[in-house]
C-alpha cells in the first residue's frame, strides 16, 4: 500500500476524514500530523491522539505536534461553533497511551519525504502551516512528494470565514503562499467542490443504524450537521477533509483543471482569498460542473461506503 501522511486540524471533518481514510483499507498511513486550526495546536494534537486510539490504530500510526501559531499572523480564531468546545463535538475520548513523541509535524513530513522520495503522498485538511514550514527549511521537499492534495480555498464561491476566504486558507494565507508558489504538485480540493460533497439527514440515520463502530462518526455527524443548520446550510453538511482523502486515491471523485493558485495576503479584507489562473500544471477543482455534482452525488455514497464497512471493525 503506498505510504501518506494527513496532515490535520482534528476538527468533526479532519476526524471523519481520517477514519475514512483508513477504512479504505489502501493506504499506509505513516503518520498522522496535526496542525493549528480549528482549535488550536495543543488541542489539534491532543484530539489526533485520542482519534488514533478511538479508531485503535495508536500502536501504529505515530501522532506528530504541530505548528502552534500561523507564520507570520495571531493564532487563529477558534471554530468551535462548528466543532464543539474542544473540536470533536461533544466527545470527550480518551488520550493514546503512545509516548509523546518529539518530532514536529514539519520535521516528520521531512523526514518521510526522503525515506518514501518519489512516492509519498501528503493529504493536508488543516491550515498549510506545517507543509510551508518543511518547504521552508528544505524547498526539495516540494519535489520528492509524490502528490499533494489539500482542502481549502474558495476560489468562485463565497468563503465561509469571510465573505471572499476559505478557513484553512484564511487561517494562514502566508503559508498557504509559500507551499502554492513552491513548485510542490498539488491538487486543491476547495469549497466548490466540498460544497457538493454532502451527506444529509439520511446519510446520517444510515450511519446511526450502522451499529458501534459508526457510532463515534454519527455521533459527530449529528453536531456537525446541527452546526451547519444553525449557521443557514440548511439540512445536509459538506464533509470538506473527507473529500480531500477521496481525491488522494481517485482524482475522478472532482472534475479538475489546471492551473495555479495565487493567495491574496496583503489587506485583511482579502486576507485568504484564492485566485485561480488558469496556467501551470496544478489539478484544481473545477467549479459548477454537472459532472462535478453528479460525480460526487454518486460519490457521497462511495466515500461512505468503504467506510461503513470498515467502521465496524
Ligand atoms: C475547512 O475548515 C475547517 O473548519 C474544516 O475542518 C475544513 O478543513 C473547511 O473550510
Ligand atoms: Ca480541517
Amino acid at each position: 500500500r503506498p505510504p501518506i501522511v494527513l496532515d490535520s486540524d482534528p476538527g468533526i471533518d479532519d476526524a471523519l476524514a481520517l477514519q475514512y481514510l483508513l477504512g479504505t483499507g489502501l493506504w499506509d498511513l505513516k503518520a498522522y500530523t496535526s496542525v493549528g486550526g480549528n482549535l488550536p495546536a495543543e488541542q489539534t494534537y491532543l484530539n489526533a491522539r485520542a482519534l488514533t486510539r478511538a479508531l485503535r490504530v495508536d500502536a501504529d500510526v505515530p501522532v506528530h505536534r504541530g505548528a502552534g501559531r500561523p507564520l507570520t499572523r495571531l493564532p487563529y480564531t477558534s471554530a468551535s461553533a462548528f466543532h464543539g468546545r474542544a473540536g470533536l463535538g461533544n466527545e470527550t475520548l480518551p488520550d493514546s497511551t503512545a509516548a509523546h513523541l518529539p518530532e514536529s509535524s514539519a520535521r516528520v513530513l521531512l523526514r518521510l519525504s526522503r525515506e518514501y522520495e518519489g512516492e509519498l503522498t501528503v493529504c493536508a485538511t488543516g491550515p498549510l502551516t506545517n507543509v510551508a514550514i518543511a518547504l521552508l527549511e528544505d524547498p526539495g521537499f516540494a519535489r520528492r512528494v509524490r502528490k499533494f492534495v489539500f482542502m481549502g480555498g474558495a476560489a468562485q464561491v463565497p468563503g465561509n470565514i469571510t465573505p471572499v476566504a476559505e478557513f484553512n486558507i484564511w487561517a494562514d494565507p502566508d503559508a498557504a503562499e509559500v507551499v502554492l508558489s513552491s513548485g510542490i504538485p498539488f491538487t486543491m480540493v476547495d469549497l466548490d467542490a466540498s460544497h457538493h460533497f454532502l451527506l444529509g439527514p439520511a446519510d446520517l440515520a444510515v450511519l446511526e443504524a450502522a451499529g458501534t463502530g459508526t457510532a463515534l462518526a454519527a455521533r459527530l455527524l449529528r453536531v456537525y450537521m446541527d452546526a451547519y443548520r444553525r449557521h443557514g446550510g440548511g439540512d445536509a453538511c459538506p464533509l470538506h477533509d473527507p473529500l480531500a482523502v477521496g481525491v488522494c486515491a481517485d482524482e475522478s471523485f472532482i472534475t479538475a483543471a489546471e492551473g495555479a493558485v495565487v493567495v491574496e495576503g496583503a489587506s485583511e479584507l482579502t486576507r485568504g482569498k484564492t485566485v485561480f489562473v488558469p496556467s501551470g500544471a496544478h489539478r484544481v477543482y473545477y467549479a459548477d460542473s454537472p459532472t462535478l455534482s453528479a460525480r460526487l452525488a454518486v460519490t457521497g455514497r462511495v466515500a461512505l461506503g468503504p467506510g461503513t464497512r470498515d467502521f465496524t471493525r
